[in-house]
């Protein structure tokens, strides 16, 4: 029998979840953020799914633009990161991608394409999350001087640095600052990405950049209450069963130990799969609709899990690590970590499966 972990990908979430986002725009529109592979669900599969609600992805690096053009996706892509070389300008031209442009060196490439051959430019403007962009005050006098390449289509990208935190006044200047930028060159703008679109109804702009609420992830770090569902079910089955005796231990340096006699299942799913090697032992995992947890430290292809509660479980049972039944969020929290961190490793031997219902 093979190896049966597998990344179930819900696509009715991703559509209901970005659709629900949708509701959040205002007058704007909403671009699916694809990069990392999609965080992990498939960029292909996620693009392939939303053809027919997102006016536009967005990626981090022209590769990635590249595989979904080759994958036959048509609609507009943003670049978030820009060219790293001169030669992705062309390209992107070609490929019929913008790029977020955060450097006059960036700017400079775009100038010396051949005249027909030059991409869509959007400005990425610091506003004080300082990692990318022009410092606020250069904006206006950039936009004058490369106005052979900004144009009235131009749109002004930054990004919030706390929109996560709704209570945290560094939003609110970060919006002052930005905002200013805004009213002296007239463009249209980009702010909000999940967290800003859901939490600060004043960062939503022409285009949010939605991300990890399309995974039916919590976009706050407090609960929106939004009715986001999990796109991605992370399962493993049981390879192994074995009882151990109270006293004995399991696993690498023996930093479990049973404390009665116990049940222990082991799962075919370890840190090469993207399952934190770092991950304590107690953690929550779903057996039989029940959770159980983690005993003993996550191997490289196996975890061991402590089933002595569970009636009935059997080698071939499936494991869900985080899903429909376990919040992402949830096991997030327990290895010091982020939704995003998670899913977006999940690795290249865990086959994805899209499944339409
Ligand atoms: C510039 C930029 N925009 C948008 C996003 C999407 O953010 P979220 O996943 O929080 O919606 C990201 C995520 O890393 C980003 O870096």
């Amino acid at each position: 029998m093979s190896r049966q972990t597998r990344a179930i990908i819900h696509a009715d979430a991703i559509e209901d979840n970005f659709r629900l986002m949708k509701k959040y725009a205002g007058n704007g529109q909403n671009m699916a953020v694809v990069k990392a592979d999609a965080y992990g669900h498939g960029a292909v599969s996620v693009a392939r799914i939303l053809r027919n609600e997102a006016a536009a992805f967005a990626v981090a690096i022209i590769e990635e633009a590249l595989l979904l053009r080759e994958a036959g996706v048509r609609a507009p892509i943003v670049v978030l990161e820009g060219p790293h070389q001169a030669l992705e300008c062309e390209l992107a031209a070609r490929e019929n991608c913008t790029l977020v442009v955060h450097q006059r060196e960036q700017l400079e490439w775009v100038r010396q394409c051949r005249e027909g051959r030059k991409p869509k430019v959007w400005l990425k403007v610091d506003s004080g999350m300082h990692r990318l962009g022009f410092d606020c005050e250069r904006v206006p006098a950039l936009v004058s001087e490369y106005s052979d390449i900004i144009d009235a289509d131009s749109v002004l990208v930054t990004h919030l640095a706390c929109a996560d935190d709704t209570a945290n006044p560094f939003t609110v200047a970060q919006l002052h600052a930005f905002n200013k930028v805004r009213e002296a060159t007239g463009l249209g703008v980009s702010i909000a990405s999940s967290p800003g679109t859901v939490g600060w109804p004043q960062s939503r702009g022409d285009w949010n950049r939605i991300g990890i609420a399309m995974y039916g992830a919590e976009p706050l770090s407090e609960a929106s209450g939004l009715a986001l569902k999990p796109a991605m079910s992370l399962q493993a089955s049981i390879i192994a069963l074995r009882k151990v005796k109270r006293g004995e231990t399991v696993g690498y340096s023996q930093t479990w130990q049973a404390e009665r006699d116990s049940l222990i299942a082991t799962v075919g799913i370890g840190y090469a799969d993207g399952y934190p090697r770092h991950m304590p032992s107690g953690t929550p995992v779903i057996v039989k609709g029940q959770r159980a947890a983690l005993a003993g430290r996550v191997s490289m292809d196996m975890i061991t899990i402590d089933v002595t509660d569970i009636a009935d479980v059997a080698i071939g049972d499936f494991v869900e690590l985080w899903g429909k039944q376990l919040l992402v969020d949830e096991i997030a929290r327990c290895a010091g970590t982020i939704s995003y961190e998670l899913i977006t490793r999940v690795s290249q031997r865990v086959p994805r499966i899209v499944r339409h219902i």
